[in-house]
């Protein structure tokens, strides 16, 4: 595989300091069983994450951006550590990851994770009270005569009524679920906050409401905001850079407005027609079904499903490279 000149490489969050956490080329593949009928036929590699390089600077906010699939939470489970990567190395402050992680409880504190499925992450025989004090007593945040009011007041942070600390995660909204979660990330005074989809598939009250509180901590508190979303508005509200992935690749990475107002991926501008507006009708979806990873195209792997596609894209893969104030984009024949 084509490697990017590193040095030359733009970064993906602001423009000062060394980067807090980085991602050098990264692969990951897993091991899934293949049957036909019921008969099991061995294992073959799925690429879930095929040579991704990624670098968040401290204060910066960044957006993951793709379709289901494409590799965003096992971005996020690499970069955090928690799945160790088959090729590539992932940094925090310089260091490997799994290291810091199994150091001690400074990575635990400095970094705080709001996972997808925000229930299943919450302990179901705790009460919402006792879930978000949990980590005000393990990091020793406060004094244990301030615990009480402490969470009272992340609970409001978040927008929940004090009666909620009573009840139990089964007893709560999905919308509430995501609240308890987020305060819980709070508590331990994060600098980081990393959080997978977040706010999707909320009504849109609640998501601005906690949109609105993410965007206040970031730029006021300077924490740093690592954000999975598949929602381009989401992103652009919420976060200075993007980086767009698809099927196991970063495509295209940038200042956030830059990149949307005029895409230089055939596949970020696809996703931003695709992206409803007032008033308007929902231009041409994309064409064609999105690649198995275990069954990758030969050269670029959006070739098949390209509006721009010539004979080199099936021929060769393109990777990252600059491409103008900050961006980078692995296409042939860039839009803009
Ligand atoms: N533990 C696993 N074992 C096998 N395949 C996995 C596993 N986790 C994810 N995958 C596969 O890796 C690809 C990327 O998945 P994922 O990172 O969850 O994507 P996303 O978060 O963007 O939806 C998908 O094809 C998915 O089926
Ligand atoms: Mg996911």
């Amino acid at each position: 595989m084509l490697e990017p000149d590193m040095n030359a490489l733009p970064d993906a969050a602001s423009p000062s300091g060394p980067p807090l956490f980085e991602l050098l080329d990264v692969e990951k593949i897993y091991q899934v069983g293949v049957r036909s009928g019921l008969v099991a036929r061995g294992h073959v590699g799925l690429a879930a994450l095929d040579g991704v390089r990624l670098s968040i600077r401290r204060g910066s906010s960044v957006a993951l951006v793709g379709e289901s699939g494409s590799g965003k939470s096992t971005l996020l489970r690499v970069l955090l550590g928690l799945t160790e990567p088959t090729q590539g190395l992932a940094l925090y402050r310089g260091q490997p990851v799994a290291r810091m992680r199994a150091g001690g409880q400074d990575f635990a504190r400095e970094v705080a994770m709001v996972y997808q499925d925000a229930r299943g992450s919450l302990n179901p025989r705790m009460s919402v009270g006792e879930l978000v004090a949990e980590p005000l007593r393990h990091f020793a945040i406060c004094p244990p005569e301030e615990v009480a009011a402490r969470t009272q007041d992340l609970l409001a942070r978040v927008g929940l009524a004090a009666d909620v600390a009573a009840r139990y995660p089964s007893a709560l909204s999905g919308g509430q679920v995501r609240r308890v979660a987020i305060a819980r990330a709070l508590a331990s005074n994060p600098s980081v906050l990393v959080a997978d989809e977040a706010v999707s598939g909320l009504d849109v009250s609640t998501q601005a409401q906690l949109l609105n509180l993410l965007r206040k901590l970031q730029r006021d508190m300077g924490i740093t905001l690592f954000f999975i979303t598949h929602d381009l508005g989401v992103a652009s509200y919420l976060c200075e850079e993007i980086a767009i992935m698809y099927l196991g690749r970063i495509v295209e990475t940038g200042p956030t407005n830059a990149v949307l107002a005029a895409p230089a991926h055939p596949y970020s501008l696809a996703l931003r027609r695709a992206a409803p507006k007032f008033f308007e009708p929902i231009t041409e979806p994309l064409p064609g079904e999105i690649p198995s990873p275990l069954d990758l195209p030969k050269g670029c792997r959006f070739s098949g499903r390209c509006a721009f596609v010539q004979d080199d894209c099936r021929a060769s893969d393109p990777v990252l490279v600059p491409h103008g104030q900050g961006r980078a984009v692995a296409c042939h024949h860039p839009v803009s």
